[in-house]
C-alpha cells in the first residue's frame, strides 16, 4: 500500500479539525507531517476484516455502513500525542456476511528510535501459511517505507512440532525481539514461554489459534468454534442436496492436531450442528500436519467405513486429502465433503464439485495486522495500541478476522471480494 506524506496544509487542517487553535509554524507542520505518515502506516488501513459467519448460507446481499470517530489524547514524556481514528464498517456481501472494516488513522507520536525485530511463528509448511507470511511481510514493507527501522521474521516448522515452536520463541526472546505473534500448536505448553517474553517486556499475541489461559495480550484470528458451526451447516446442506441425508449416517473428520484449540473448536462446532441432526461423527483421525499422512488416513477411513456419508477436513490440506481419497475410491457424489481454507488446492475440488464447500479463513490479515499491532505497541505503548485495534479491549482481547463460506455457486463473488480486500489469490474462479 502506498502512503503519501500528508501535506503541510493537510496536517494543519487535521490539527484544526481536532480542535486545536494553536498556530503552528510551517516547519513544525512538516515535521508533524512525517510523524503522521509514520503513525498512519503503523496503524494501517484496515480492510476486509470482521467476524461474520453464514447464519444462512443463502443470505441475500446486505449493505450497511457505519462510521465512527474516536479521538484519544495522552502525554508521552514531554509530548502530547493525539490519535484520531475514523472507522468505517461496511457490511456488503453476496458470499456470507463478511464485514469490511476500514480504519484510517491520523496520529502524532515519536517513531521508535531503536531497530525493531518482529517474529511471526506459524504451525507447518503449507500455502496457507505462505499467505500469513505475505501479510506479515507486507506490513513490514509499509512500516519501512514510512521510516521505521523494522525487520519481520516468519518461521514455521515442517509439520506440527511443539518443542520447535517453543525453542524458536526462546531464541526470539534471547535476541531481544520487539514483538512475537505465535500460533501455538499446544496452548498449554506455550504458557511459560509467553510469560518469559512478557517478563522481558516483549509483547506477545496469538494468531490463527489461541492460548486463552496464557497471558498473551490478544488473539487475532478466526472464531474457530463458530467457523466449525458454519462447516456443520454446510455439511447438512451438502447431504441434503446430494441426496445423502439419512438418520444415523456416518461422518468422518480428519485433522492435524489434537491439542491446538483451532482444531478442537472447529470439530466441536461441527459436531454441535450435525449430531443433533441425527448424524454419527466418528473419532477424528490425526496426521499432525503431515499432508501425506492425511491422505493415507483418509483412504484407510473410507476403506474401513464403506457406509460413510460425509467427511470434514479440519485443516487446510485435509479437504484435498479427502477429495483425492474419495476420487481414488470411485466415490465422488457418494460422500459429501466440507473443508477449511481457500488455497489453490482447496478451490480446485470445489470447481469440479468433489468438495461441496469450504470455510475460507482470512489469514493474510492475521499476519498483516499482527505485525502492525506489535509495531504500534512499540510506538504508542501496549495499552493504547491494544485499545485501538481490539474492540472493547481490555474486556475483550479478541480480533475476529472472519471467514467466508465458499461453494461452487458463489466462487466468483468470493474471488471478487478477496481481490477487493487485497488478499493474495493463486487461483481464478473459471
Ligand atoms: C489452520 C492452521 C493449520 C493449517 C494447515 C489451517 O486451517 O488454521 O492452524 O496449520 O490449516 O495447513
Amino acid at each position: 500500500m502506498y502512503v503519501e506524506l500528508p501535506s503541510c496544509e493537510k496536517v494543519m487542517g487535521e490539527i484544526e479539525k481536532l480542535g486545536f487553535n494553536r498556530k503552528i509554524s510551517r516547519r513544525e507542520a512538516l515535521s508533524t507531517a512525517a510523524k503522521v505518515a509514520i503513525s498512519a502506516v503503523v496503524a494501517g488501513v484496515v480492510a476486509g476484516v470482521g467476524g461474520y459467519y453464514a447464519g444462512s448460507l443463502a443470505a441475500p446481499p446486505v449493505t450497511k455502513t457505519v462510521t465512527e470517530t474516536r479521538t484519544e489524547t495522552r502525554t508521552v514524556g514531554a509530548a502530547t500525542v493525539t490519535m484520531t481514528a475514523t472507522e468505517t464498517k461496511t457490511v456488503t456481501s453476496t458470499v456470507t456476511s463478511p464485514t469490511t472494516v476500514i480504519r484510517t488513522v491520523t496520529a502524532t507520536a515519536p517513531a521508535p528510535t531503536k531497530p525493531l525485530k518482529i517474529g511471526v511463528i506459524g504451525k507447518s509448511v503449507h500455502p496457507y501459511w505462505s499467505v500469513v507470511d505475505k501479510g506479515s511481510a507486507k506490513a513490514g514493507e509499509e512500516l519501512k517505507m514510512a521510516g521505521m527501522d523494522i525487520t519481520v521474521s516468519f518461521w514455521v516448522p515442517y509439520k506440527e512440532d511443539v518443542p520447535a515452536q517453543l525453542k524458536t520463541m526462546d531464541s526470539y526472546i534471547a535476541e531481544g525481539y520487539a514483538g512475537i505473534a505465535v500460533a501455538p500448536s499446544d496452548p498449554d505448553a506455550i504458557i511459560p514461554v509467553i510469560r518469559k517474553a512478557l517478563d522481558a517486556k516483549i509483547p506477545v499475541i496469538t494468531i490463527d489459534t489461541d492460548a486463552p489461559k496464557s497471558d498473551r495480550l490478544a488473539y487475532l484470528g478466526t472464531d474457530n468454534y463458530m467457523a466449525g458451526v458454519a462447516a456443520g451447516k454446510a455439511m447438512l446442506e451438502a447431504l441434503q442436496k446430494m441426496g445423502l441425508a439419512r438418520p444415523g449416517g456416518k461422518i468422518a473428520m480428519g485433522t492435524g492436531s489434537l491439542t491446538a484449540r483451532n482444531s478442537l473448536e472447529r470439530m466441536q462446532g461441527f459436531k454441535d450442528v450435525v449430531e443433533p441432526a441425527g448424524y454419527k461423527v466418528l473419532e477424528p483421525v490425526c496426521d499432525y500436519e503431515d499432508a501425506a499422512k492425511a491422505l493415507e488416513l483418509a483412504a484407510a477411513t473410507l476403506a474401513a467405513n464403506p457406509d460413510l456419508v460425509g467427511a470434514f477436513g479440519v485443516y487446510a490440506y485435509n479437504g484435498p486429502a479427502w477429495a483425492r481419497a474419495v476420487e481414488e475410491a470411485g466415490k465422488v457424489g457418494k460422500i459429501a465433503i466440507v473443508e477449511f481454507d481457500a488455497t489453490k488446492e482447496n478451490i480446485e475440488p470445489i470447481k469440479t464439485g468433489v468438495i461441496y464447500a469450504t470455510v475460507a479463513q482470512r489469514q493474510y490479515f492475521m499476519g498483516y495486522y499482527g505485525v502492525k499491532l506489535l509495531a504500534l505497541m512499540n510506538q504508542w505503548g501496549w495499552e493504547s495500541a491494544l485499545k485501538f485495534y481490539i474492540p472493547r479491549y481490555p474486556a475483550n482481547k479478541i480480533f475476529d478476522t472472519g471467514v467466508d463460506v465458499v461453494k461452487k455457486e458463489n466462487l466468483k463473488a468470493y474471488y471478487e471480494e478477496v481481490v477487493a480486500r487485497g488478499e493474495p489469490v493463486d487461483w481464478t474462479p473459471d
